[in-house]
């Protein structure tokens, strides 16, 4: 992915959340740049994000979009440029950071609770409140009486929402 280009056709300013104009910066992305061997994935993209903000990164496929994301989270180390996330380079389990794959990495032998409920359980939360915890974000994503189906039993759409909870 090249420079990103002007936000809009006409290049009039992106719409924003009210109040994200006068926010802090939560992220800040600076002539990042990730080469795969051969491969430019990402040419010097610079992108500041405000709090409050709702930003869609659109392009060609396999223009960059992962890389970037995947540089976020920390999944791809930094190679060039900068990345602050609240003042903090990106690393592997930031707790404020919640990414949801293209794909879902459920746990093709536990139940939709049971993968709702693996983050809490490798953090040690005790047994009683992850599942309490997990039934309930299970519920808030339409996911109430499944919590006991098996991933092989749930709909793609079904699936994404459980790995959402998880
Ligand atoms: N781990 C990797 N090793 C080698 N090349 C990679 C790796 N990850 C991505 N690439 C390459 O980097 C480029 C950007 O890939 P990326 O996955 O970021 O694209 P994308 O914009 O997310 O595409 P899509 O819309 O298809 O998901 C591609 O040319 C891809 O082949
Ligand atoms: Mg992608």
């Amino acid at each position: 992915m090249s420079a990103l280009p002007k936000p809009t056709p006409n290049g009039a300013p992106l719409p924003v959340c009210p109040g994200a104009a006068s926010a802090p910066l939560t992220i800040s992305i600076q002539d990042l740049t990730v080469r795969f061997g051969e491969v430019l994935a990402v040419d010097r993209v610079s992108l500041d994000l405000a709090e409050g903000e709702f930003v869609s990164i659109v392009g060609p496929s396999g223009c960059g979009k992962t890389t970037i994301l995947n540089l976020l989270t920390g999944l791809v180390p930094l190679q060039d440029g900068r990345i602050t996330m609240l003042g903090k380079a990106p690393f592997v389990g930031n707790p404020d950071v919640a990414y949801m794959l293209a794909r879902d990495c459920l746990l093709p032998w536990r139940s939709a609770l049971d993968n709702a409920s693996y983050g809490m359980e490798v953090r040690g939360v005790d047994a009683r409140e992850r599942r309490a915890r997990a039934a309930d974000l299970l519920a808030r994503v339409g996911l109430k009486g499944f919590q006991d189906k098996y991933p092989k039993h749930l709909s793609q759409g079904m699936r994404q929402r459980c790995a959402l909870s998880s």
